[in-house]
């Protein structure tokens, strides 16, 4: 009930921007992983951190002083209805956090407090729900899947990217992958930095 409260307090925040959430919808909160077989980061974990999203990096979150008692969560909860073109992160910071892709083709998360995505776009992101228990879902970004590419200070490190972000080209070192999303029961974090 906590949760499902919050998550509803963190939709309405976000009402005048996606007017999207309809009443009875399913909204589910999941945890992401990279999904490609064959490949070394096949069922992989997906983390924010700076604001991107990552494999092989921890999750980042912030708990402000001021705050006499932040939720406990600290792993990387998305937000997601299968009728929303646009993804929150699960955050309970006043505005909530909202997933983008930025204009380099990055999966990003708006920062607390400000809704700027620069030149990137919000939508349209697909969430088709995971069909059963044990299964996973996938969320896409206009109609298509995402790629991993080793960082420049880590090459074991990858970040994900949008394929299907007009412009965006993979460089030859980057793993195609879908996000792969699974239900998570999980307080919200506070706020992703
Ligand atoms: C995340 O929270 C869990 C449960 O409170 C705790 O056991 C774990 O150590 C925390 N992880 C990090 C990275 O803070
Ligand atoms: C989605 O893909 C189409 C081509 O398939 C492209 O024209 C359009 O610009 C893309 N949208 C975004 C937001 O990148
Ligand atoms: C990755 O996906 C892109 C876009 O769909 C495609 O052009 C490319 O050939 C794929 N790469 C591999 C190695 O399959």
């Amino acid at each position: 009930m906590y949760t499902k409260s919050l998550i509803a307090a963190t939709l309405a925040g976000l009402a005048s921007a996606a007017p999207l959430v309809a009443r009875q919808e399913t909204i589910d909160t999941v945890g992401i992983i990279a999904i490609h077989s064959t490949s070394p980061i096949h069922l992989s974990g997906v983390s924010e951190n700076g604001l991107k999203f990552w494999i092989r990096k921890d999750t980042a979150t912030y708990c402000p002083v001021v705050v006499e008692q932040c939720p406990t969560g600290n792993t990387t909860q998305l937000v997601l209805s299968a009728s929303s073109e646009t993804v929150s992160l699960n955050t309970v910071v006043p505005g909530g956090q909202q997933a983008y892709i930025a204009s380099d083709g990055s999966l990003s998360a708006t920062q607390a407090h400000s809704g700027n995505i620069g030149t990137g776009t919000r939508t349209p992101f697909k969430y088709t729900p995971q069909a059963g228990p044990g299964r996973v879902g996938i969320v896409q970004f206009n109609n298509t899947g995402f790629t991993a590419c080793p960082s420049a200070e880590d090459a074991d490190v990858y970040q994900v990217f949008a394929l299907g972000y007009s412009g965006y080209v993979a460089g030859e070192a980057c793993i195609n992958i879908s996000l792969g999303t699974a239900i998570v029961e999980s307080t919200p974090v506070w706020q992703y930095i």
